[in-house]
């Protein structure tokens, strides 16, 4: 097909009709398991009655003035991620990537230091600064020169993690599972170390929510299962259920580096986005949604093990909440392709990790449909290519 896009996806010979829900529809008029959730961002699943009615409400109201103006809408949001971080302000962007961006800026200007650590695998966007941060060379191949001062410490070693900090070092940056690296979850160890290297150093510690943020492992932050208190943490995917919005949430001793002039986007916080904000977050706060999603997690875990026991080309099954992890012997596209055939979509994580991000809303009997598909298509992959 001629296309007038870059060609920066690799995409599928899928075309994106609807979505409700767990289901997505096709132009063909072939429905799909949503296993995907839209690389983990529509968590309250598609089209939410909450979060359009939200949306609606304000689309007819103005839909953007500038932050030279006092949004109203915006500071109920901040107010609330303050809350339900126990963090004290935030900085509204419209992506992943340039919610790290901001993380980076802040910490350099706040420490007066130069030095980024972050982790082999990581994955943080695609802007200079998250790109930097990024510990993977197959992102950065192409764009040198990179910002320097960025440095890689290997992934749950918490022994060598002391050698890569000093008193130069602005912040430690981490995913408490790393997404796009496999879904490989930090090791608890680790993280108290990480912290605890920060604080001893006067370095800040970072934490990048973006994937396993808005309830994805069964809490509204993932790094709230452990005992963490970092200076920032960033979010976005889940924050508007699929809006394009990102917040960086960070410690009031900040405040004073983030001055008028400092930082800034235009559309940062809208009171669009913040509408998609505030509706997600209502239905996050639903009484019930966290404790259904660790309880979906534990029969996917169970369902997945008891039917791929005996594959021996799987080696393991990882992650948490509903942020799953399917590690392969093999390359897992083809999987992928047969998954699609039988009517899911699902994601990878690098070449051999199927990745699972199903609604957190997902209904039990689709979540059971679903993951008999996957085991399905692995076995039957694994067989023909035998
Ligand atoms: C952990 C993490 N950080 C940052 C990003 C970048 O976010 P965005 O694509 O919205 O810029 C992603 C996207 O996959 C991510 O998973």
């Amino acid at each position: 097909m001629a296309t007038h896009t870059f060609p920066t996806y690799k995409r599928w010979n899928l075309t994106f009709a609807s979505a409700h829900e767990d289901t997505i529809t096709t132009t063909d008029g072939r429905a799909f398991i949503d296993f995907m959730s839209g690389i983990g961002t529509v968590n309250m699943g598609h089209n939410h009655p909450d979060i359009v009615k939200a949306v609606e409400k304000q689309l007819h109201r103005g839909w953007h003035g500038s932050n030279f103006f006092q949004y109203e809408q915006q500071e109920q949001v901040a107010g609330q991620l303050a809350k339900i971080t126990a963090l004290d302000l935030v900085f509204f962007a419209n992506s992943g990537s340039e919610a790290n961006e901001a993380a980076i800026k802040l910490a350099r200007k706040a420490t007066g230091r130069t030095e980024i650590v972050s982790f082999t695998q990581s994955f943080h966007g695609r802007t200079y600064g998250s790109m930097a941060a990024t510990g993977q060379t197959k992102i950065q191949e192409g764009f040198a020169p990179l910002p320097k001062g960025f440095t890689y410490a290997p992934f749950n070693e918490s022994d060598q993690l002391e050698t890569y900090v000093s008193e130069d070092t602005a912040a430690i940056v981490l995913e408490t599972i790393q997404g796009e690296g496999g879904v490989i979850p930090a090791h608890k160890a680790f993280l108290e170390k990480a912290e605890a290297v920060a604080k001893q150093h006067g370095a800040l510690l970072i934490i990048d929510e973006i994937q396993t943020g808005m309830g994805r492992t069964g809490v509204p932050f993932a790094y709230q299962k452990f005992d963490l208190s970092p200076d920032i943490i960033t979010t976005a995917k889940g924050l508007g259920n699929g809006f394009p919005v990102a917040a960086m949430i960070g410690k009031k001793e900040l405040e004073g580096h983030f001055g008028p002039g400092s930082h800034g986007t235009t559309f940062g916080g809208n009171p669009l986005a913040m509408a998609a904000v505030a509706g997600t977050l209502q239905v996050l706060n639903t009484p019930g949604l966290l404790d259904s999603v660790e309880e979906k997690s534990k029969r996917a875990f169970q369902s997945l093990h008891e039917q791929l026991k005996d594959v021996a080309e799987v080696t393991e099954i990882r992650g948490d909440g509903l942020m799953i992890g399917i590690a392969c012997e093999q390359p897992v596209a083809s999987m992928l392709t047969n998954m699609q055939e039988k009517g899911l979509v699902a994601l990878p994580a690098g070449e051999k990790v199927i990745r699972l991000l199903p609604p957190l809303t997902i209904s039990s009997e689709r979540l059971t449909a679903g993951l008999e598909i996957v085991a399905e298509a692995i076995k039957e992959t694994v067989k023909t290519t035998a």
